[in-house]
């Protein structure tokens, strides 16, 4: 479906989960966070109502996101059943902790690619910023896994925070050498109760770039697409088997291009990640007398109403109140 502002809506990131086994210092509070009745978050007949509402609007992309998606139980069978539908291009956004042993499952169900956060590649500074564990270990098994199945290309996602992990920007993109892995570097977007904390830590991607040709200077432009036409931009150092990117979403605004819309893990449609407007489909979704023709229109409307760009600079709005972790990045 085309938006107001011309542009072609064909990808969903359903979120399944607002729980995860890592509590990033960028996303998640170490306590407190609320655990919500079960029934809050749609079930997979739920999401997969939805999703099929998405195909009859032109979705034909699905991302998997959480929280950490891999800690709800049944994630295998449900992703079985997006191919069959008619989806072209799943994908999963996984911290990679639980990922290595459920890889060839994952793959059998249709999972056509993989994203892996992985903000450091040192065990202290590991438990310091995902603070419920510490060793990058089973990340790299998972990277193996993921590539030893075809599941191309593999993705790295580096949030980069100043004086926590802003130094290990080269060390990261060595990884793009020998393998085909895409090492993309995420400026942090300043949400919720860390909101203060990103802000002042932001390492813009111009200065990121700037870094990164400062220790490899004859880094170039890659002109073919990645998989995934996603909106980082990308570079490469010669000869390398991969690439290295930046997703500069706070400081260079890409949302000329956006393609996407968000199912939250309970139920509610975000049409931009820089505004709280979000459209609630439980209601909809649970009331047996409401037809299919209801959803479909709430989610037209959702995608109707996409606001032309975020507004991260207006430090006064209210998407400042945004919690990350249901909605998956
Ligand atoms: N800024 C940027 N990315 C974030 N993520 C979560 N919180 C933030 C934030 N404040 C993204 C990370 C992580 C994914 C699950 O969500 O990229 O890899
Ligand atoms: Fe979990 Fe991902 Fe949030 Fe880290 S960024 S706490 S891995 S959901």
């Amino acid at each position: 479906m085309i938006d107001q502002w011309g542009r072609k809506i064909n990808y969903m990131r359903v979120s399944v989960t607002d729980r995860c086994n890592f509590r990033c210092v960028y996303c998640m509070p170490l306590q407190g966070v609320q655990l919500r009745p079960r029934d809050e978050y749609l079930s997979y007949d739920e999401l997969l109502h939805v999703i099929k509402a998405g195909i009859g609007l032109g979705i034909d992309k699905i991302r998997i996101t959480g929280g950490e998606p891999l800690v709800r139980p049944g994630l295998v069978d449900f992703l079985a059943q997006l191919k069959p539908l008619g989806i072209k291009d799943v994908s999963l956004s996984t911290n990679g902790l639980l990922f290595a042993p459920m890889a060839k499952d994952l793959k059998a169900a249709g999972l056509d690619r993989v994203n892996f956060s992985l903000d450091t590649l040192q065990p202290d500074r590991f438990k310091k910023m995902a603070r419920l564990y510490g060793d990058p270990g089973p990340i790299f098994e998972a990277v193996d896994a993921a590539l030893e199945l075809g599941m191309e290309p593999v993705k790295l996602n580096m949030v980069v925070i100043r004086g926590w992990n802003d130094d290990e920007i080269a060390d990261m993109a060595r990884l793009s050498v020998d393998r085909p892995i895409h090492v993309r570097y995420i400026e942090v977007m300043p949400f919720s109760e860390a909101y203060q904390f990103t802000w002042d830590n932001l390492v813009p991607a111009a200065e990121m770039r700037e870094r990164l040709m400062g220790e490899f200077e004859d880094l170039e432009p890659v002109r073919e697409g990645i998989k995934g036409n996603g909106p980082a931009k990308y570079w490469r150092i010669p000869g390398a088997k991969g690439t290295v990117g930046f997703i500069s979403a706070v400081t260079e605004c890409f949302c000329g291009e956006c393609n996407r819309i968000r199912l939250s893990a309970d139920g509610k449609i975000n049409p931009c990640l820089g505004h709280v407007h979000e459209v609630d489909l439980k209601p909809v979704l649970r009331d047996p007398q409401r037809p299919v023709e209801e959803l479909v229109a709430l989610m037209s409307d959702a995608i109707l109403k996409k606001p032309r760009e975020h507004n991260f600079s207006d430090t006064e709005s209210d998407y400042t109140l945004r919690v990350m972790h249901g909605i998956g990045g």
